[in-house]
């Protein structure tokens, strides 16, 4: 079988029939029943669902408790397992809907192509691709239907600063177990439904685009009945290739926890199935016909194990791990609760016990990250919001350190944003949740070198503003248990 190729979606010739061939499908999928493993509401349901949600109101049957725990609420989020999981799940819904197109009399060579929505080379990249907003719901299927008083989506674009990818840079993998630091692909976990701490891709522009688009796409538990939402994961699944490519000791976990780790799906004929990570790891072996994204080559420079053979872990200085974990360094003394308007928030110096020695590096090494000579092994600073609980789906608050003007929020001090995509779902305590919440982690580094440089850094006083980008809806809470510096 022909490899296929998943193609940049603004990328398509003209005349081509992906998109219309995709809409065909999704109405015929949206026809099936719930119960159906083929159906548009058992697709979405696999990544989660909450009968009581709107975007679910005409869901119908559903499939038994038992198949539910099986196999409905089972994304991947916070967790090593992220991109592993979602690629097999695009794997199988890409079966499905080919196969479907197929039963439609269509073509026999259907595949899923991917928003790239950080090509700087396409002014309009941002924007959701014109077969998405086209006409209405009614009367086009790659439209989200709006739920009573809740619209289908709430934007039909995602911000610049949303889809930057930092998150390449990352040289590790996973994540430490603690979260801090995240990871590219998240910490090292167990069964992860939602999870604690998002990995550095997840994190932006993952969920980042997710709430930007916001409506059903912004809680999991909605998400994948959008039909942009695969186009998005598509993407997402792409940089994962993307980053290996990158090298400099970018490689997969080798651990066997990990390579082993199975989940359970249905192929395009509803037959129960199940897929290993090490059998997702090579695009162009998934599911036997395998893939490959319009414009990355497939094969990694180095294979990781080559790269233990040959000792080929040179990379930049500081993202070796060192075997010291990154320790507490500074952190708010009590919880904060965010509400619409502006808030700052300082976060107080911790020197005591074990804590002495970050505090030590953290005061004397940070400073030399400015200087001429970078230091051997660089220091990391990562700015960690912990315990986020929260009810509804807030808006993505900006977050800034040691901003000198509240009122002038700027690029100097801007950390990121707390996209809470998921809150809800990680503050509930159930069988899959403890209930503690999420935790967001930044990687401050830079903006603590800039502030050095400029003299505008002082341990001393540390603040953290937080800016709401809109008016959250009624009922919207969040509160942050705390936040903390860490140093490494
Ligand atoms: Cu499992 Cu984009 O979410």
């Amino acid at each position: 079988m022909p490899t296929r190729e998943r193609k940049d979606v603004y990328k398509l010739p003209a005349g081509d029939n992906t998109l219309e061939w995709y809409g065909k499908a999704v109405a015929k999928m949206r026809t099936r029943p719930a119960t159906d493993p083929t159906s548009w509401s058992y697709q979405a349901g696999i990544h989660g669902f909450n009968k009581d949600n709107p975007y679910w109101a005409h869901v119908g049957p559903v499939p038994s408790p038992g198949q539910q725990t099986e196999y409905w609420k089972q994304c991947q989020h916070g967790s090593w397992y992220f991109l592993p999981w979602h690629r097999m799940y695009l794997a199988y819904f890409e079966q499905i809907v080919a196969k479907t197109i197929v039963d439609l009399g269509g073509p026999t060579d259907w595949s899923l192509p991917f928003w790239n929505y950080s090509d700087s080379n396409n002014p309009n990249a941002t924007k959701l691709p014109p077969a998405f907003t086209a006409g209405t719901a009614a009367s086009n299927p790659l439209q989200m239907p709006p739920a009573g008083q809740y619209p289908g989506r709430k934007h039909n674009f995602v911000e610049h600063k949303d889809v930057t990818l930092a998150a390449l840079k990352t040289l590790v993998f996973q994540g430490a177990p603690t979260g801090v630091p995240p990871g590219f692909g998240g910490p090292v976990t167990g069964f992860s439904h939602s999870g604690k701490t998002h990995g550095d891709l997840e994190h932006l522009p993952h969920d980042m685009v997710h709430v930007d688009i916001g409506g059903a796409m912004g809680d999991p538990r909605t998400a994948g009945l959008d039909p942009i939402f695969w186009l998005h994961h598509a993407n997402i699944d792409r940089l994962w290739q993307v980053w290996l490519n990158l090298g400099h000791s970018r490689h997969n976990p080798l651990d066997t926890a990990w390579l082993n780790f199975a989940f359970d799906f249905h192929d395009a004929t509803g037959s129960p199935k199940a897929l290993k990570v090490a059998e997702v790891l090579d695009t162009t072996k998934v599911l036997g016909h395998g893939y490959s994204y319009q414009g990355v080559p497939t094969s990694p420079p180095v294979a990781a194990e080559a790269m233990f053979a040959n000792k080929l872990f040179a990379a930049a200085p500081g993202d070796l791990d060192d075997g010291m974990p990154p320790e507490v360094a500074a952190a708010t003394d009590t919880s904060l609760t965010l509400d619409k308007s502006n808030t700052t928030t300082s976060l107080q110096l911790i020197n005591s016990g074990r804590k002495t020695g970050s505090l030590h590096r953290f005061n004397t090494t940070i400073p030399g990250l400015a200087g001429a000579a970078p230091a051997a092994n660089t220091n990391h600073v990562y700015l960690n919001f912990e315990n986020i609980t929260g009810k509804g789906v807030p808006p993505a608050y900006d977050v800034y350190l040691n901003l000198p003007d509240e009122n002038r929020p700027d690029d100097a001090h801007f950390a990121g944003a707390l996209p809470f995509f998921g809150v809800e779902a990680a503050s509930s305590k159930d069988s899959q949740h403890n209930g503690s919440g999420q935790h967001y982690v930044f990687d401050v580094s830079d903006i603590v070198s800039t502030l050095k440089e400029n003299s505008q850094w002082d341990p001393q006083h540390l603040k953290v503003h937080l800016q709401p980008r809109e008016t959250p809806e009624p009922g919207c809470t969040i509160e942050i248990g705390r936040i903390s510096l860490y140093v490494k």
